[in-house]
């Protein structure tokens, strides 16, 4: 095994350069130019410490978990559950119990529809969700809404790329029966008002569900304090793996939910006429889980926790603050959002003249990796007038210098389509 991939995550404070040297991807070149990977919104790429994590799993313990009596299966065993620990100490969860492992942020938010929604809601009830949301928190209502006739509602965006609160005033009404809201937007970077639409869920007796696929790779997230029923995020955008993510649920809701899917390791007992469900977290995991995947999110989880959130957050605040003052001043670039409120280094724009798969395809060719389409984000789109757009999304391996190389970049672009 390399000495590289013994080496530990640094021991505090915040040190880019030391950081970058954890993930070895960033070393590659691509067209001839050094990478720079913007597209971190869409996955992160991965330090070594987590790849480094799951190779143990599969090297040194690898067997299925809470089957086994012998040692490989305890060990596996307890670094999974370990790993949910982790999870719940990282959003401060009161119970471990209260963190469900599933494939990724889609999964969380359809659990919460298919078992929460089908067993609580009726022809009538009332679901608001903004109309900034990711599809994966638009399309599980909507099945709801064609199977049981719920009424889906949608806080407007304004056009300055906010939510308009003062219509959710009127949207949320004793008729609504839960609010969803994606923590920040993945298309304008928006952190949204999260405590103020929490309160008017509550002042309606509604159920709060937050989508934090977003949020929680780059600032600190309390799930006590920002009092949501739910939480969901995806591993692969927050240093993990592909294939697992996580929903929170507080202990009461999860307990009274029906399963999600169904058959081994859900169940407690099972006999001809009927099935009686495991205890949290498991009732919700059915199934071989995803073992190296869920030990590989708890090593992502130490390794943001040892960098510190506060510390990565506000490294990319700067970051960010210089990336959005040097687009500002490209010519022909339009920026959404960026103009009111708190955002992270999210950035969507259009060059003139230039089709945003034109100008991904461009980027490329000077190593650049950005983002063109509509961002599984349809509905925001429309209402900000645009199909597509570039996405230039940063993380905390990115640097100022990268900024520039980006900004040159376009202008190079710029001359190429002589837009
Ligand atoms: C805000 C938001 N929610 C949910 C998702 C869905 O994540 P996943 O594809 O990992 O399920 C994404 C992915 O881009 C996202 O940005």
């Amino acid at each position: 095994m390399s000495e590289s991939l013994l080496r530990t995550v640094p021991a505090e404070g915040f040190d880019v350069a030391r950081v970058r040297m954890d993930f070895p991807i960033l070393q590659r070149r691509i067209h001839d130019h050094p990478l720079v990977y913007l597209d971190n919104a869409a996955t992160t790429q991965r330090p070594l410490q987590m790849v480094e994590a799951m190779n143990r799993y599969y090297l040194e313990y690898n067997a299925n978990i809470h089957r086994a009596i012998h040692t490989l299966g305890y060990e596996s065993t307890v670094a999974y559950e370990e790993a949910h620990k982790k999870v719940a100490r990282f959003i401060n969860a009161r119970s471990w119990r209260e963190i469900l492992f599933v494939r990724n942020a889609t999964e969380a938010l359809n659990l919460v529809a298919m078992t929460w929604g089908k067993a609580n809601l009726r022809a009538g009830d009332e679901v608001v969700v903004s109309l900034m949301e990711h599809h994966s928190n638009i399309v599980p209502w909507q099945m709801l809404r064609d199977s049981l006739g719920i009424i889906l509602k949608f806080i407007p965006v304004t056009s300055d790329g906010v939510l308009d609160l003062e219509a959710a005033d009127r949207l949320i009404t004793p008729k609504t029966k839960l609010v969803g809201l994606v923590h920040a937007s993945n298309v304008l970077g928006a952190i949204n008002p999260v405590s103020e639409i929490r309160d008017l869920a509550r002042r309606a007796g509604a159920l709060f569900v937050l989508d934090g696929a977003q949020s929680v790779p780059h600032m600190a997230v309390d799930v006590q304090a920002l009092d949501c029923d739910f939480f969901a995020a995806s591993g692969h955008k927050m240093l993990g793996p592909t294939g697992i993510g996580f929903l929170y649920g507080k202990k009461s809701l999860l307990q009274t939910m029906p399963p999600f899917l169904t058959g081994g390791d859900m169940i407690a007992t099972v006999s001809q006429e009927a099935s009686t469900w495991n205890e949290l977290p498991w009732k919700f995991e059915a199934g071989t889980s995803a073992v190296a995947e869920g030990i590989g999110l708890g090593a992502a989880v130490d390794y943001l926790t040892t960098l510190g959130m506060d510390n990565i957050y506000q490294y990319e605040k700067e970051l960010g603050d210089y990336a959005l003052q040097r687009l500002r001043n490209v010519s022909g670039l339009k920026l959404y959002g960026h103009e009111r409120g708190e955002s992270l280094a999210v950035f969507s724009f259009n060059l003139e003249g230039i089709h945003p798969h034109d100008g991904a395809n461009a980027l490329d060719r000077f190593g650049i990796a950005v983002r063109s389409g509509h961002h599984c984000a349809q509905p925001l789109m429309n209402r900000l007038g645009m199909d597509n757009t570039l996405r230039a999304s940063f993380y905390l391996y990115n640097t100022k210098a990268e900024v520039d190389l980006l900004v040159d970049a376009l202008g190079e672009i710029k001359k190429l389509f002589r837009a």
